[in-house]
């Protein structure tokens, strides 16, 4: 085993006495990220989440459950394992409080604090909110006796109990000094101004046993007494590292380089009783400690809790499966993007369904769909699905090095919306450029060296986002470096190699188009609730009538449910198998193919508007099929006598075929 130092993130710890949802989700996928983006500039890493289960809420919420409280919180313990397995958040190690390793670590920390003087006997006379887990003074409570903090207003519990408590006030300056000294510990730097004010106060010891009810870790030859859930839980970072007993991966993990959390659990917990802790236990303090702001939920916002309303990250993620019909595995990703990307890190953001699904439209299934499927089809078209031998545009380049260096720097800020945006702006800029430089035209004008440098740099391009986008969607990294011939695309690349510009070798073969992120037709159907909405079903629709430009804008959305035609109605279409014969691309429609198709007792001509998802030799003698009694129509000079049927996937054709051969003519009912 490497002795190395690896880079060690760590969520908070979460209660069980709820279930997973998107604010305990992005928590855990900032660290996901993180891990990764690290793993690829080079660095062994370790993730670890976990649950906190000693809380007194928990038992009391076991209690209301009729359940045993280990029985309930192993539940819910595995409950949250199994959804961030689902979000694919590739954490390495789950912490649970009530394991013995963990005990054990705590014990010990206890055991050393009460020995060097840190931990003394005293009275405790207070207030106790049981929802915070928090100690409150009578000079902070008011006469309505209910928990100071906004966000939880709570009864709170009076107390009167002989304690243990920790010489908290003795830190202040040691806490101030490390804080100046280090000005990246504490993120943002308008928390970490927080702190400082807090800290100047006056910090007061705090009381870090409670009587014992039955639940909780006891304090070492003391079982009428349990230690505070707070001081427990914060041991997790260490005691998952082994110590004291692991020395080995002890030094290999501590200090954690990010502790990451909410900002609620900032001030008082992790930048102040943790380093204060630490410090008592002569121990380094973690690198860095980051807060960011919450998801508020609309009803939450009401009721004055912010979780009220947010859902569960897979339920989003079976959502937007559903409603678009994109891989699970893809959708999946899409949450993860969706999350980061709508959040303001430093500050709160309003959790909207709406927003998110329209987000979905524009950035995952239009900008980035596009740009994949556009790129590949006329590498497929021009030059026979083999990555050109070219050179990537220079400026293209510039632009995107300086996406890069704004990619790195909003991470180093944990402000991961603003990475993810320096990602898509490459894609919208390739966008633009394809539009501007028209492939289309530089392929008739017969310019193929100039048309061979501009596909190239849109495959680079397409590469370079596949990196940039590979920590926060690791399967749809993977899926655009297949389409690229990668090599070995399922293993992440490593940063500073694969951004050097000019690194997709030419001659490779790229994959066809597919459409990762369908198109969602319905957003305003139900745009507002959370909970996941019906199928919707692929539109099906005919493709001979193309729109007059090759680029790909997204169909209108489709807000109403189609009117029900009655059998008779249906019997009316004439659908058949037929075999196209030949295949010639039509002279000034960059969309359109002219096919030739058997239908078995004649031979046809018909027109589709496919020719930027597929090439003349590609169909041929493919069985498809039409609509054969549509009346005739002229296209560019050309008699379509019927209709190619092809699902419509992000304005993209997909036409359909017999799962196995029939014979041309067979009739489709
Ligand atoms: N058990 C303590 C933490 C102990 S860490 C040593 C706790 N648990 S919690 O279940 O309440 O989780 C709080 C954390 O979950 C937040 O700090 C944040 O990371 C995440 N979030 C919970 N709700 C959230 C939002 N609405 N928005 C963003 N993050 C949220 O506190």
């Amino acid at each position: 085993m490497s002795t190395d130092k690896r880079y060690y993130v760590t969520t908070p710890i979460y209660y069980v006495n709820g279930r997973p949802h998107i604010g305990s989700g992005l928590t855990t996928l900032c660290c996901d990220f993180l891990k990764r983006y690290q793993a690829m500039r080079g660095r062994e890493t370790w993730f670890l989440t976990g649950t906190d289960e000693n809380a007194t809420k928990n038992q009391e919420a076991a209690q209301e459950a009729g359940v045993e409280p280990l029985e309930f919180v192993t539940g819910l313990a595995e409950e949250f394992r199994r959804a961030w397995g689902a979000m694919n958040y590739a954490f390495d190690d789950f912490i649970r409080t009530t394991e013995p390793r963990h005990v054990r670590a705590v014990q010990e920390v206890f055991r050393r604090l009460r020995s060097s003087g840190d931990l003394y006997r005293g009275m405790y006379e207070g207030w106790y909110c049981v929802s915070d887990e928090t100690f409150f003074r009578d000079s902070d409570v008011k006469d309505d006796r209910l928990c100071p903090n906004e966000e939880c207003r709570k009864p709170l519990r009076r107390v009167q109990e002989e304690n243990w408590f920790f010489r908290l006030s003795a830190y202040g300056d040691r806490l101030l000094a490390h804080i100046e000294a280090n000005p990246d510990f504490l993120q943002p730097d308008f928390r970490r101004n927080e702190v400082i004010a807090f800290i100047k106060q006056g910090l007061r010891d705090a009381s870090v046993t409670r009587a014992n009810n039955g639940w909780g870790i006891p304090v070492p030859d003391e079982p009428d007494k349990v230690i505070y859930v707070w001081f427990d839980a914060l041991i997790n970072y260490l005691s998952a590292t082994g110590w004291p007993e692991d020395e080995q991966r002890y030094r290999e993990l501590w200090p954690a380089d990010v502790h990451m959390m909410a900002k609620e659990i900032f001030v008082r917990f992790h930048a102040t009783l943790w380093p204060a802790m630490l410090m008592a236990l002569d121990l380094p303090l973690p690198k860095q400690v980051y807060a960011h702001g919450w998801w508020v939920g609309s009803e939450g916002k009401k009721e004055g809790k912010r979780t009220g309303g947010l859902p569960h990250p897979m339920e989003m993620a079976a959502d937007i499966r559903q409603r678009s019909g994109a891989a699970s595995d893809l959708a999946v990703d899409a949450v993860r993007y969706l999350l980061l990307r709508e959040m303001v890190f430093h500050g709160d953001s309003e959790f909207s369904h709406e927003s998110f699904l329209r987000r979905y439209n524009t950035d995952l299934a239009n900008d980035l769909g596009n740009l994949g499927n556009r790129t590949t089809a006329m590498v497929g078209r021009y030059f026979a699905g083999k990555v050109p031998a070219a050179e990537p545009d220079a400026e293209v380049g510039a632009f995107v090095r300086s996406a890069v260096a704004d990619y790195e720097a909003a991470v180093r800020d944990f402000r991961f919306n603003m990475a993810l945006e320096s990602a898509m702006r490459v894609v919208a800029h390739m966008n633009k450029v394809i539009e501007n430089r028209a492939p289309w035209a530089l392929a008739k004008q017969g310019k193929t060296e100039e048309l061979a440098n501009v596909l190239y740099t849109c495959l680079e391009a397409v590469r370079v986002v596949s990196v940039l986008i590979y920590p926060a969607m690791p399967i749809t990294a993977q899926a655009l470096r297949v389409n690229l011939g990668i090599p070995d695309a399922t293993v992440a690349p490593a940063w500073d190699e694969a951004l050097q510009w000019g690194h997709l070798p030419s001659g490779s073969q790229v994959a066809s188009p597919r459409p990762l992120f369908p198109r969602i037709q319905d957003i305003g159907a139900a745009a507002s609730e959370t909970k996941p909405a019906p199928t919707v079903k692929k539109e099906v629709k005919p493709m001979n009538t193309p729109s007059p430009e090759p680029a790909a804008p997204a169909p209108p959305a489709q807000s109403e449910a189609p009117a029900t035609i009655t059998y008779d109605e249906f019997a009316k279409l004439d659908l058949r198998v037929a075999k196209v014969v030949e295949v010639e691309p039509v002279p000034n429609a960059t969309k359109l193919l002219k096919l030739t198709i058997d239908l078995g007792a004649e031979t046809r001509t018909i027109l589709a508007g496919i020719a930027e998802m597929y090439q003349p030799d590609e169909l041929k003698d493919k069985l498809i099929v039409v609509v054969a009694n549509l009346q005739p129509r002229k296209l560019r000079g050309i008699e379509s006598q019927g209709m190619l049927l092809a699902a419509d996937v992000d304005g993209q054709a997909i036409i359909l075929q017999p799962e196995t051969p029939v014979p041309p003519g067979s009739k489709v009912r």
